[in-house]
């Protein structure tokens, strides 16, 4: 198959188009490096150079993308080191794609002595990629190392202050998760003020992570606990691992159900009749648990539910979402 696809390529590419040049062929490279589709933009870069078509840089990002959406460390590994044979000079950008594909596999020292031989200085986006991947593999020791330097870069970023809270959390260290959190609130940065708002006859309804302060918030807080045990009886479970947990509280289940747009669905059901359809706005990316569990919940609860989120709409209804898990 993959024969015939490294032939059929090139020679339906020469019949469109005749006088197809770097430019051309490095955008379908890109796109699929874009898209996650590996293979293709392999593919198309083997057809690229039958053509007799010198690559550019662009055409090494694409590639080196495809490599790390695909999980092929190997391949990424050695295109990365092709580049010098077409005499291209690695920009921070493909430095920093082969730290991510590296760090993702669990190669955290190879990752970290790539940094280390760098001709030019790592940026941010490097020694993140690197602090992302000691976060999956729970390497305290590396990512610390890793936060101090993104730290110097953005010293006001509270993501990656986040980030580390996050690896600490990983690790199970909860002092030092309460340690970044004071450190964020002595710079003045606060991790997220997450919100959700849901309209209920004509009045938009506002509601923080956790929130206690509105007038119904014992039956709000009442019905949450219901849902929760309804979930658990579904067969959910929690993924404590994702999330940021708020720091105050060690136990994570509690803050994990406790999330702006779940207080808002508690509201929402509370507040309207049966079937009705609620609609919530919430200002950051919901979180991958709030997403499974509220698609559950259009289920039990037999609603439609329409949550905007920063990044798009998700349509919650009969226990799946319209983004299919992807946002
Ligand atoms: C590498 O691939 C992963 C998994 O598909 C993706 O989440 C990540 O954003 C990619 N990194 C870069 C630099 O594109
Ligand atoms: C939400 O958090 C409060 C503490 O802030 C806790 O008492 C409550 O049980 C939590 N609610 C749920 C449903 O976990
Ligand atoms: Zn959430
Ligand atoms: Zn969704």
């Amino acid at each position: 198959m993959q024969n015939v696809v490294m032939w059929i390529v090139p020679v339906l590419c020469l019949i469109a188009l005749p006088c197809k040049d770097v430019v051309v062929w490095s955008a379908m490279i890109l796109g699929y490096g874009l898209h996650g589709r590996g293979y293709e933009a392999i593919d198309t870069f083997n057809a690229m150079k039958l053509a007799g078509v010198k690559p550019n840089d662009v055409t090494f990002i694409g590639l080196l993308l495809a490599c790390n959406h695909s999980g092929l460390v190997q391949e990424g590994w050695e295109y990365f080191h092709r580049m010098k044979d077409y005499g291209i000079e690695p920009r921070h950008q493909h430095y920093a794609i082969v730290v991510d594909l590296l760090g993702r596999a669990g190669y955290l020292n190879e990752a970290y002595e790539f940094i280390s031989s760098m001709p030019i200085e790592p940026g941010v986006t490097v020694w993140g990629a690197l602090l992302s991947a000691c976060k999956i593999y729970r390497n305290v020791a590396l990512g610390e190392y890793a936060a101090e330097r993104v730290f110097s870069l953005e010293p006001f970023n509270a993501g990656h202050y986040v980030q580390l809270a996050n690896l600490y959390a990983s690790a199970g260290m909860w002092s030092h998760v309460r340690k970044v959190r004071i450190l964020m609130r002595e710079k003045g940065l606060s991790k997220d003020l997450g919100y959700s708002l849901i309209e209920i006859n004509g009045k938009l309804q506002a509601f923080r992570v956790g929130d206690k302060s509105h007038p119904r918030s014992r039956e709000i807080f009442e019905e949450l606990e219901n849902l929760e045990r309804r979930l658990k009886e579904a067969g959910f479970v929690p993924d404590t691992d994702s999330v940021l947990h708020d720091l105050n509280n060690e136990d994570k289940e509690e803050i994990l159900c406790n999330h702006s747009e779940r207080l808002a669905i508690a509201f929402g059901l509370i507040s309207t009749p049966p079937g009705r359809t609620l609609r919530i706005t919430k200002n950051l990316r919901a979180c991958v648990n709030c997403h499974s569990a509220t698609k559950l919940i259009s289920k039990l609860v037999g609603r439609e539910i329409v949550v905007r989120d920063a990044n798009r709409f998700h349509h919650f209804k009969d226990g799946v979402c319209s983004c299919k898990d992807y946002w």
